[in-house]
């Protein structure tokens, strides 16, 4: 091997041994630099006789290439060994499933309520709301409830503070407080047509919404909802009264074979009254009867405090309890697990 043959090779064996771009450089100027070893060489050239020059020259050339292939090659094989380092530290496993965001739902009550207002759409119904800070009017007086009805006691129901001593303000202990607002804002609508002798039309609405009453235990929260049902008409009758809550039940609960019961009770503001039982044919609860509304035919006293006259107007109201029919529906047997807000039990319904 001659002397420029052992200079590529020690020139390879520097290049190889760099770890480094870094290291790299300080080699290629070992052997390219101003003062590296081909520099020295070229410089050498002056001093020999022109014969020689030549072809010592192009020797020289040769070698020098031949690092600089060297040093190319080394540069490449640094560059790609970096390259393949931050691959793998930067590697995606694209075939990872994301991460979930948890999605929210319907509260189960929510869910029933949606159903309600469902069925009672296809009936015709409106669905109206309204405060749950009632004054004492709408909440018992115009309902043809008297002064000294237990059900005004304060025992019995969240007072609350900015009422007057004529007009007190309570936490509506139910959804019948709507029968009135709705029906006094459908006659004002039509009050010239009633003023005319040419009637109105119907009033067919349901009122769902969040009721108070002093009451805690499994089946009783002191919040709670309502769902009120108004139907008033020239010659609507108790028979209706029975038709539309018999098909809702049967449709809300899913049973063609669900039989009803209407029980008569009493309210100050229906007159007959009925407290409507259920009873499924089949299923856990087969065979009990289940009480799931308050209703009967509205009050001559009502229909006159929601400007109407009783003599022409007359019709059916019912106040059902949602979060009762959820339990039924859904087979939960204490009613606080609807408002405890666990994930848990809430989740199931989804
Ligand atoms: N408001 C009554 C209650 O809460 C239910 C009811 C509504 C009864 C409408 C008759 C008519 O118990």
């Amino acid at each position: 091997m001659n002397e420029l043959d052992s200079l590529v090779v020690a020139a390879q064996a520097e290049f190889s041994g760099a770890r480094t771009p870094a290291d790299l450089e300080n080699a290629k100027a070992l052997f390219l630099g101003k003062a590296g070893k081909i520099t020295e060489l070229m410089k050498g050239l002056a001093a020999l006789p022109v014969d020689q020059k030549k072809t010592r020259g192009a020797s020289i050339n040769e070698a020098k290439q031949a690092i600089e292939v060297a040093l190319v090659e080394r540069r490449q094989a640094l560059a790609d060994a970096e390259l393949a380092v931050q691959l793998k530290a930067e590697a995606l496993d694209v075939s990872l499933p994301g991460r979930r965001v948890p999605t929210g739902g319907l509260h189960p009550v929510s869910l029933t309520l949606e159903r309600i207002e469902g069925i009672f759409g296809s009936m015709g119904f409106e669905v109206a709301q309204g405060p749950e800070i009632e004054t004492d009017w709408f909440n018992f007086t115009a309902l043809n409830t008297p002064e000294d009805h237990p059900a005004r006691s304060m025992h019995d129901t969240f007072y609350v503070k900015g009422g007057s001593s004529d007009a007190p303000l309570l936490l509506r202990t139910h959804t019948s407080p709507m029968q009135i607002r709705h029906a006094v804002q459908h006659v004002k609508r039509y009050r010239a047509s009633l003023d005319a002798d040419m009637g109105m039309p119907e009033i067919r609405v349901i009122a769902p919404g969040r009721t108070y009453r002093v009451d805690s235990d499994a089946t009783h929260s002191p919040m709670f909802h309502q769902c009120e049902g108004l139907w008033i008409g020239e010659a609507v009758s108790f028979k209706d009264l029975k038709v539309v809550f018999t098909d809702f039940c049967r449709t809300f609960f899913e049973s063609e074979d669900l039989v009803l019961r209407f029980r008569p009770s009493f309210f100050p503001f229906t007159e007959p009254s009925a407290e409507v039982d259920i009873q499924f044919q089949s299923g856990p609860l087969s065979g009990r009867w289940l009480e799931v509304a308050g209703s009967g035919q509205v009050h001559p006293n009502v229909v006159r405090n929601m400007g109407l006259d009783p003599e022409k107007y007359i019709g059916f109201a019912f106040g059902m309890g949602p979060d009762r029919l959820t339990m039924l529906r859904y087979g939960v047997n204490d009613l606080r697990l609807f408002f405890d807000g666990d994930l848990r039990f809430l989740s199931q319904f989804q």
